[in-house]
């Protein structure tokens, strides 16, 4: 399976501090945004990955992202030229996808939970429909929105519905399966002239073979679209690093916990941030360092 990083758009939510860079470059607590959908691809067990921006933010991503090695993955780069939608990644990644099955997933969300790995890799080895996952939340209205029926069954799909019927929204991590393109060529613009990430799914919800997992209350979903929920963000991840030790959204953990890297290849990217507390997390995760072997004694 392959993955796609969409880390376009114009931040107009987040303005002044978007008009001169990217927002899903902005620090949500220590680590730009995209790590975190990033680590979430790499948990997936994705290990190409193509990185869609905008024409002016896609250098700022390669000069941060480099080509994937020091993770062990490959990563890609495209752009594109105007944010007319989240479905059109498909168009525009077609022939790097070449009929591969694939996941999206958007720059600017955050997921934390226990057994992510199981959950997500679930997801990856189903070979065919799609995947997508539901959270509840207070302000539906601002989502993607699925309704259940009695069965537990995903009955509806409605981007941003005013009045909305369920409080489950759709979150921005989304798994297809080889005819992702095929589909997504068959959507129209919408009303705000955006091919929608909602219609997509659609398709194939009413040919049945749309799964919905329900994220429960032990998850924590987030997007950083907005001021508020750009610092809850970042609250949320010093909360839980400060007082668990543990990182969130390390691209260089989950490359090493999944056997992507070796520790050496993650003493050489702890090194590189050596004086933050990242760094020094990561130095204590890779262990000490081989002494270096014993010069040979002259005879
Ligand atoms: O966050 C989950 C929600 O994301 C879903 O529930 C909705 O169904 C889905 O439409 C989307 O809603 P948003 O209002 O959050 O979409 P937004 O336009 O903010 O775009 C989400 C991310 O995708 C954002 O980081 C910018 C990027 N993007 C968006 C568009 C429309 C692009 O890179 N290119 C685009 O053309």
């Amino acid at each position: 399976m392959k993955g796609i990083l969409l880390a376009g758009g114009s931040g107009t939510r987040l303005h002044p501090m978007t008009l001169a860079t990217s927002k899903q470059l902005l620090p949500v607590y220590d680590k730009p945004m995209i790590y975190y959908p990033l680590s979430t691809l790499m948990l997936a067990g994705i290990r190409d990955i193509m990185i869609i921006s905008t024409p002016d933010d896609l250098p700022q991503f390669q000069r941060l992202l480099g080509d994937g090695a020091q993770y062990g993955v490959r990563f890609s780069y495209r752009a594109q030229p105007s944010p007319d939608g989240i479905a059109q990644a498909f168009l525009i990644a077609e022939d790097w996808l070449a009929g591969a099955p694939c996941a999206l997933a958007l720059g600017d969300n955050l997921i934390f939970a226990d057994h992510l790995s199981v959950l997500l890799q679930g997801a990856a080895r189903r070979d065919s429909g799609a995947t997508v996952f539901a959270y509840q939340v207070r302000d539906p209205e601002r989502y993607g929105v699925v309704t259940f029926d009695a069965e537990g069954r995903a009955s509806t799909l409605v981007e941003k519905p005013t009045h909305p019927v369920s409080h489950w929204a759709v979150t921005g991590l989304y798994f297809y399966d080889a005819r992702v393109s095929t589909f997504a060529r068959q959507i129209r613009p919408s009303p705000r002239g955006e091919l929608e990430i909602t219609d997509l799914n659609r398709i194939y919800l009413e040919e049945g073979s749309l799964q919905v997992e329900k994220l429960g209350r032990g998850c924590a979903w987030l997007d950083a679209g907005v001021p508020d929920a750009l610092l809850q963000a970042g609250m949320f991840v010093q909360t839980i690093q400060s007082r668990q030790g543990m990182l969130v959204g390390s691209p260089a953990e989950v490359a090493f916990r999944m056997g992507f890297i070796d520790c050496d290849q993650l003493r050489e990217i702890a090194r590189s941030v050596f004086k933050t507390e990242l760094g020094r997390q990561l130095q204590d995760m890779a262990g000490p360092a081989e002494p270096p072997a014993p010069l040979p004694i002259p005879a």
